[in-house]
C-alpha cells in the first residue's frame, strides 16, 4: 500500500491571538506551514499530498509549498475533522482503500524524522493503524469548576498519553470512521477519536514529548529552540 499525506490548515488559530492564521507565522522567517510540510516530505515516504485551506486564506499563494508540484490543495471545514474529510474525499481518485493516511497538523512543525519513521515501520502490518503518543509527565488533579477550582482528585497518570500526530490510518476505514462520527454528532478532536468510536482501536506508538502543536503565543519561541537543535 501507497502512504499519502494530509496536513490540515484551515484553521484560524483564535488562541494565537495573532494578525494571521498561526501557520502563517514565520519560525526563521518561513512560514510554519511551510516547515511543517518540508519536514514530513523530505522523508520521501508519500505518494501525494493533500492541504486543505480556508477558503478566506490569502497567505497561501506567498508560501514556498505553494509552488511544490507534490503539494494538492482543497477547501477545508468548520471543524478540523471537516477539513481532514474534506482532504480525504479529494484524494480519492488516487488512493487504493486499502493505503495508509497520515494526518499531520500544520501547527506541529516540530514533528521529528525518527519518529515518523518509527510510526511508518511499527504500523506497517497493522490492521487499523495508530499515532504518535508521549506519556503524561505531570500528576493530573481532577477539579470542579468552579471560580476556585477544588480538587476532587488526583487522577492515575500510569495510562495517560497525550495524542500527538502523525495519526495514520487505511484510508477506507478513515473515511468510514469520519463521516460516521460527523453524522452522530460524536466529537472528533483527532482521527483516533473517530476510529475508537467505530470501535477500531488505534495503537500507541511512543514520540518525543517535543513534537508539541503551537497553540498559545509562548509556543512560538518554544518551537524556535526545539528547531533549533534538529
Ligand atoms: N484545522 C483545520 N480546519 C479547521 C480547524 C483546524 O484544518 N476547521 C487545522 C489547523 O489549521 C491546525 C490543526 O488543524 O493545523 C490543529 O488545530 P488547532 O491547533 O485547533 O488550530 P486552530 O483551530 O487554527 O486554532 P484555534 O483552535 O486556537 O482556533
Ligand atoms: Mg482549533
Amino acid at each position: 500500500p501507497k502512504l499519502w499525506l494530509i496536513v490540515p490548515a484551515a484553521g484560524i488559530g483564535q488562541r494565537m491571538q495573532a494578525e494571521c492564521p498561526k501557520q502563517y507565522l514565520r519560525i526563521n522567517n518561513r512560514f510554519i506551514l511551510d516547515i511543517t510540510l518540508s519536514r514530513m516530505l523530505n522523508s520521501g515516504l508519500f505518494a501525494g499530498c493533500m492541504v486543505p485551506l480556508n477558503s478566506t486564506d490569502s497567505w497561501w499563494p506567498e508560501s514556498d509549498a505553494s509552488n511544490d508540484d507534490r503539494i494538492q490543495t482543497c477547501g477545508g471545514g468548520a471543524e478540523r475533522a471537516d477539513s481532514v474529510l474534506s482532504a480525504l474525499h479529494a484524494l480519492k481518485e488516487q488512493v487504493a482503500a486499502d493505503d495508509w493516511v497520515l494526518v499531520h497538523d500544520a501547527a506541529r512543525p516540530c514533528v521529528h524524522p525518527a519518529d515518523l519513521a518509527n510510526l511508518v515501520s511499527t504500523l506497517a502490518d497493522h490492521p487499523v493503524g495508530g499515532l504518535l503518543a508521549a506519556p503524561v509527565a505531570d500528576t493530573l488533579k481532577k477539579a470542579e469548576s468552579r471560580d476556585l477550582p477544588e480538587v476532587v482528585e488526583t487522577v492515575d497518570r500510569s495510562q495517560l498519553w497525550r495524542a500527538l500526530t502523525p495519526q495514520m490510518f487505511r484510508y477506507s476505514m478513515l473515511v468510514s470512521a469520519l463521516e460516521r462520527a460527523l453524522k452522530d454528532k460524536q466529537p472528533v478532536t483527532d482521527e483516533s477519536s473517530a476510529m475508537e468510536f467505530s470501535g477500531n482501536m488505534p495503537v500507541l506508538v511512543e514520540g518525543r514529548p517535543d513534537n508539541i502543536k503551537i497553540t498559545v503565543p509562548a509556543d512560538l519561541d518554544l518551537a524556535g529552540f526545539i528547531l533549533s537543535r534538529f
